[in-house]
């Protein structure tokens, strides 16, 4: 087969696969471009085909055949049975020794699959985190592949002239084979949904609970922007908190309809977690918020049925304003740190079973810039997962287990109140009870283990011998038994 000029090409010229194909294009690579619309890429070529080298097809064959070997083509189209179409176009037109980089959400059990049904062709194929939305893919990404190591040879150096840069070094790495990016990427996207309840939450105990403006909060969150706290999401939220609606004048946030959307990477999370047996009760509760959120029908339900409880108004009961503030950001910093841990328990679970080395101190350092949940105290993550510090747990790091030490009183004040006040706060108080858990001595398990053994014989370990008990509960007072 012919061979052409393009070291790297992309199929989807949609708004995230026109943004990679011209960020591509900027750092210096000539890139190939197909989509199954033509227009798409006319009007690519139209508006930026001077940005940089682009090699536009009308097909699939003419666009591998414009690539140079190993052809590596990114594909950007929907998840699912899209990417499964392009995939199986590229593998028929392409030969051994070529990469297929899947750019797009994909859920990591199909990129397994997938793998193995490319590599039995003689291909590589490659699932690749890509976070960071439409803007991230023009000025750049952080992006987690996965694929071969031979793969990453090839690819390694393209998508480090793309990926943002943190501290001086490009936000990516490679993951590990088969579907580890994506996995991490998945993983991503459930600790952001827990970051962005957990400011919500914040938001909702200022706005409901002190009776604050947006415009007010907005300014909250911009000062805590200077702690701890700084990150891209608190950052925006105080941009859209301050977004006047147009049309009504009004603060927008009090015009957009209270139903959260989600295209699913949350709940894979959490499906996740809970096949691995691993606690992200953070993230879970901020998947179940968006679900609740939605929940139309069960909602207007509730408005017709006078349910008993306070109002939220804590005015009063918070007493200091500014010192409630600060309880409230202790407490926000505290439950993120716990939802982080959780995260990474979740892909150090996820490695394990999965067969994945997976460098965890990489993974906090690639999250540096670019992605969503892009955020300064990730550098103390990365450093903690390097000096071994959070093997076992992040929390158990001197910084966050002084950090959430420090956080102690102010945590409890706030979900107390909230709880006393009506407001919900979901994800601060399942952070909160996770914390306790972890550093309780003893857990109520021990009853439930004779619960079980009561009604389905289930057995039980005890703390003084090794091996499995039953207890022959009906004739009471019969000694138990070594199952
Ligand atoms: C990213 C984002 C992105 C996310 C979409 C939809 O890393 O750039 O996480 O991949 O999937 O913004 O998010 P929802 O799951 O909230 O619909």
């Amino acid at each position: 087969m012919a061979e052409g000029t393009a070291n790297i090409g992309v199929v989807g010229l949609a708004a995230m696969g026109s943004n990679l194909a011209r960020n591509l294009a900027h750092h210096g690579n000539t890139v190939a471009l197909y989509n199954r619309h033509y227009e798409r890429t006319e009007k690519l070529m139209a508006e930026h085909g001077d940005e940089g080298s682009f090699v536009p097809s009308r097909t699939v064959e003419e666009f591998v055949a414009s690539l140079a070997r190993p052809r590596t083509a990114i594909i950007l189209v929907k998840a699912g049975a899209p990417t499964d179409a392009v995939i199986g176009e590229l593998a028929d037109a392409m030969e051994p020794g070529d990469i297929i980089v899947d750019g797009g959400n994909s859920y990591f059990k199909d990129t397994i699959r997938r793998e193995k049904e490319i590599r039995a062709r003689g291909l590589h194929y490659v699932g690749c985190g890509v976070s960071g939305g439409e803007e991230g893919a023009l000025n750049g990404p952080s992006l987690m592949p996965g694929g071969t190591d031979e793969s990453w040879r090839t690819l390694g150096p393209i998508l480090k002239s793309i990926a943002a840069v943190a501290e001086g070094e490009p936000c990516v790495t490679h993951i590990g084979k088969d579907g580890a990016g994506h996995f991490v990427k998945m993983v991503h996207n459930g600790i952001e949904y827990a970051d962005m309840q957990l400011i919500a939450e914040s938001y909702d105990l200022m706005r409901r609970g002190l009776g604050m403006e947006p415009g007010e909060i907005a300014d909250v969150f911009a000062q805590w922007n200077t702690t701890e706290l700084n990150s891209y999401l608190i950052e925006i939220t105080a941009e859209v908190l301050r977004q006047k609606d147009e049309k009504t004048g009004k603060p927008l946030v009090d015009v957009i309809v209270d139903h959260a959307g989600m295209k699913g990477t949350g709940t894979w999370t959490v499906q996740t977690a809970l096949s691995l047996a691993t606690p992200v009760t953070g993230i879970a509760e901020a998947v179940f918020a968006r679900g609740l959120s939605s929940q139309t029908a069960q909602r207007e339900g509730a408005a017709k049925q006078d349910l008993k409880g306070p109002e939220g108004a804590l005015h009063v009961a918070a007493g200091d304003r500014d010192a409630f503030l600060e309880d409230i950001r202790q407490a926000l910093y505290a439950s993120k740190i716990v939802a982080y841990a959780q995260g990474f328990d979740e892909i150090n679970a996820g490695a394990r079973e999965y067969g994945w080395d997976i460098d965890q101190a990489a993974v906090a350092r690639i999250w540096r810039g670019g992605c969503i949940i892009r955020a300064q105290f990730l550098n103390v993550v990365s450093d903690a997962f390097e000096s071994g510090e959070a093997d076992v747990s992040m929390l158990f790091a001197p910084y966050f287990k002084e950090a959430i030490a420090r956080a102690q009183d102010s945590w409890r004040r706030v979900v107390s109140l909230a709880a006393t006040y009506g407001v919900p706060v979901p994800a601060f108080s399942s952070s909160l009870a996770y914390y306790d858990g972890l550093r309780s001595p003893r857990l109520p398990a021990a009853l439930i283990q004779g619960q079980r053994d009561f009604f389905g014989a289930h057995t039980y370990g005890r703390i003084d011998a090794p091996g499995a008990f039953h207890t022959l509960w009906a004739e009471s007072g019969r000694p138990e038994i070594k199952a």
